[in-house]
C-alpha cells in the first residue's frame, strides 16, 4: 500500500497532483520513466509519468488529468488514503547530458512530465529555455517550478488570458529563427502539439525528443497495446519509450489509436457518476 502524503487540485480541479510515499521507487526512478498505479484490487492500471521525485523523503510526485472513470476515482482520494499498487520504475529514462542550449516545450498536462526532465537537464549544466502553454491562465500548471529551472521562459495561452496569445509553437519558431545555438528541443503535450513541434524543428534540422502516452495495459511489453511505429518499425512505448525522436514517429497512427476508446471512456465515466 502506498500512502498519499499530499494532494493539490490544479487547473480548476481538472488536474490533480499527488505526492506519494514510494521509497523503493523514489531511489531508483529517473526522469522520463513512469509508474503504473492501481487504486484498489479491481482498479484499472493507470500509467503515469513521474513529475518529480524526492529520494530523501522517499516520495514521488504524480500529476494527472481527470479524463475518465479511473482518474475520477483517483481524484476522490485525499492525503492519508492509499493506492493498492504503484509499480515502477517502468520504461527507459530520458537521455540526460550537457548539450548546450535546449528548448523545453510543454503543453497542458504535458508540462508535468517535462518538469522532471528539465530539472535533470538543468542540473547537467545546460542553458534551458522553457516555453509552456495552456488553453487559458487557470489551466497553466507548474509555472513557478519551471521558472526556477529555466534561464529564459515564455508562457502562452490559446485565449491570450496570460502571457503571449497563441500556441507554444509560435515562440518556438521565433527562437529557432533568432538563435543558432539550439542543440535539442524536448516537447511534451497533446499529440497534435508534439506533431507540430516536430514538423517545425525538422525544417531547422534540430533533434527533437517527445514523450508518448499511448494506451497501455501491462506496461512490460507483453500485451502490445502501446505499439507505435517508429522509423517504420513497431516499438512498444512501455519498454522502448516513452521518449522517442519526434521525426521518426507516425503521429497520425498514434492519434488514431489513442482516440479508439474515447466513447467507452466517456460512457464509463457517466455510468460511474449515475
Ligand atoms: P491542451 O489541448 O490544453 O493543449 C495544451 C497546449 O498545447 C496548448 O495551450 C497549445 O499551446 C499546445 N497546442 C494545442 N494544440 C496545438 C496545435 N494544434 N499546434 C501547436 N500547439 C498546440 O492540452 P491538454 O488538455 O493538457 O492535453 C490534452 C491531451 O494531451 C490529452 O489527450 C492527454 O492524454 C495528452 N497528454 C500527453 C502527454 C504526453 O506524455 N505526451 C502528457 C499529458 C497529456
Ligand atoms: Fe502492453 Fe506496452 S503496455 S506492451
Amino acid at each position: 500500500m502506498y500512502e498519499i502524503i499530499q494532494k493539490q487540485e490544479m487547473a480548476k480541479g481538472t488536474i490533480v497532483k499527488f505526492i506519494v510515499n514510494a521509497p523503493k521507487i523514489a531511489v531508483k526512478i529517473k526522469p522520463g520513466q513512469f509508474v503504473i498505479i492501481r487504486v484498489n484490487e479491481t482498479g484499472e492500471r493507470i500509467p503515469l509519468t513521474v513529475a518529480d521525485v524526492d529520494p530523501f523523503s522517499g516520495t514521488i510526485t504524480i500529476i494527472f488529468q481527470v479524463v475518465g472513470k479511473s482518474t475520477a476515482l483517483m481524484r476522490s482520494l485525499n492525503a492519508g488514503d492509499f493506492f493498492k499498487d504503484v509499480v515502477g520504475p517502468l520504461g527507459k529514462a530520458a537521455h540526460i547530458e550537457k548539450l548546450g542550449t535546449i528548448i523545453f516545450v510543454g503543453g497542458g498536462t504535458g508540462i508535468a512530465i517535462l518538469h522532471h526532465i528539465t530539472k535533470a537537464m538543468k542540473l547537467a549544466g545546460n542553458y534551458v529555455i522553457g516555453i509552456i502553454g495552456a488553453r487559458e491562465k487557470e489551466m497553466l500548471i507548474l509555472e513557478e517550478e519551471m521558472n526556477l529551472l529555466c534561464d529564459e521562459m515564455v508562457i502562452t495561452t490559446d485565449d491570450g488570458s496570460y502571457g503571449q496569445q497563441g500556441f507554444v509553437t509560435q515562440p518556438l519558431e521565433k527562437y529557432l529563427d533568432e538563435r543558432h545555438d539550439v542543440k535539442e528541443v524536448y516537447a511534451i503535450g497533446p499529440i497534435i502539439m508534439m506533431k507540430n513541434v516536430s514538423n517545425l524543428t525538422k525544417k531547422y534540422g534540430i533533434k527533437t525528443m517527445v514523450s508518448l502516452n499511448p494506451i497501455m495495459v501491462d506496461g512490460t511489453g507483453m500485451c502490445g497495446c502501446c505499439r507505435v511505429t517508429i522509423a517504420g518499425s513497431t516499438k512498444f512505448c512501455c519498454v522502448d519509450g516513452p521518449d522517442f525522436e519526434a521525426s521518426e514517429i507516425d503521429f497520425d497512427e498514434l492519434e488514431k489509436r489513442n482516440t479508439m476508446y474515447l466513447k467507452e471512456e466517456k460512457d464509463a465515466l457517466l455510468f460511474s457518476i449515475k
